[in-house]
């Protein structure tokens, strides 16, 4: 299948950003005022009404809007519409649970749309400081609607860096743990901010240099992949072969660090904690 045309990409961004907004509304609505945290079986997998809600509203403007042919992968619903679509919209209804429920200011809305598994549009939504990310193959990144570009810093020394960690941190060696504490020793910081897509957001407006994390689904990277090309940087895996966006690790740069970053991650042997009583 060929990529989609710049129009169709253009008319897709202006659905997913009107989904976006809506779902935001719905954030906005909630916060502060969660009647119910529930997990999701997994220790610290939260979903709140808050989630659902604005899953509810992001699918009530795509399906106005979409193509039947379109697949949709959602992470409250898990698979609404076909996974095996060539076109496949990856949704993060609210990518933050954690931060939401304690009022911690960063969360999103993150819609992405994958072609035959690339990530060619994307739109992340903070509801709370009202910015809106937006880019799409071909269209360049934007801003509340003022291109952005990755930042220009060429020293792993000088530079800011963010990363996560997955909710099986406790059930694996592989958590996260040593590149975290590599990296804090090699830069100016590391900030964990919670949000996968805002961390590929903010390295695509220059306010953070590098970002990697393990453990990811596609909606939590799908939409901020795109930003951080568009924007001029780039996203790998961990070794700087080809992201596979079904493999839940990536690496993101500003470009200039992308090598000092990915040399860094294979040096480093995971610190395995035992696990907790
Ligand atoms: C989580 C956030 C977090 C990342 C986790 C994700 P959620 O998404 O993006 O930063 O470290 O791996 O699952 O659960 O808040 O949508
Ligand atoms: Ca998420
Ligand atoms: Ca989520």
């Amino acid at each position: 299948m060929p990529l989609p045309s710049e129009s169709d990409l253009q008319r897709w961004l202006d659905s997913a950003t009107e989904a976006a907004l809506a779902a935001g509304a719905v954030l906005q609505h909630y916060w502060g005022n969660l009647s119910r945290i529930d997990e999701k079986g997994r220790s610290g997998d939260l979903v709140t009404e808050a989630d659902r809600g604005a899953e509810a509203a992001v699918m009530a403007v795509l399906e106005r809007h979409l193509p039947a042919s379109h697949g949709v992968l959602a992470e409250e619903s898990g698979v609404i519409r076909e996974r095996e679509a060539s076109l496949l919209w990856a949704i993060d209804p609210l990518d933050g649970t954690t931060n939401y429920t304690h009022q911690y200011p960063f969360c999103a809305v993150s819609i992405g749309l994958l072609a035959e598994g690339e990530p060619v549009l994307g739109v992340v939504y903070d509801p709370i400081h009202n910015d809106l990310f937006r880019a799409a193959t071909g269209l360049g990144a934007s801003l509340n609607r003022r291109p952005i570009h990755v930042s220009k810093t060429d020293r792993l020394a000088q530079s800011l860096l963010v990363t996560g960690f997955a909710y099986d941190r406790r059930e694996t060696p592989d958590n996260n743990y040593a590149e975290f504490c590599h990296f804090t020793h090699l830069s100016q910081g590391v900030r964990r901010g919670g949000a996968a897509a805002i961390d590929l957001a903010y390295v695509a407006c220059g306010r953070l240099d590098g970002y990697w994390e393990r453990g990811l689904a596609p909606w939590d990277i799908a939409a901020g992949i795109v930003l951080v090309r568009e924007a001029g940087g780039r996203v790998t895996a961990y070794d700087g072969s080809p992201m596979d966006v079904m493999a839940g690790r990536l690496l993101a740069s500003n470009g200039h660090l992308h090598q000092v970053m990915s040399h860094t991650l294979g040096q480093i042997k995971p610190l395995g904690l035992p696990p907790l009583a």
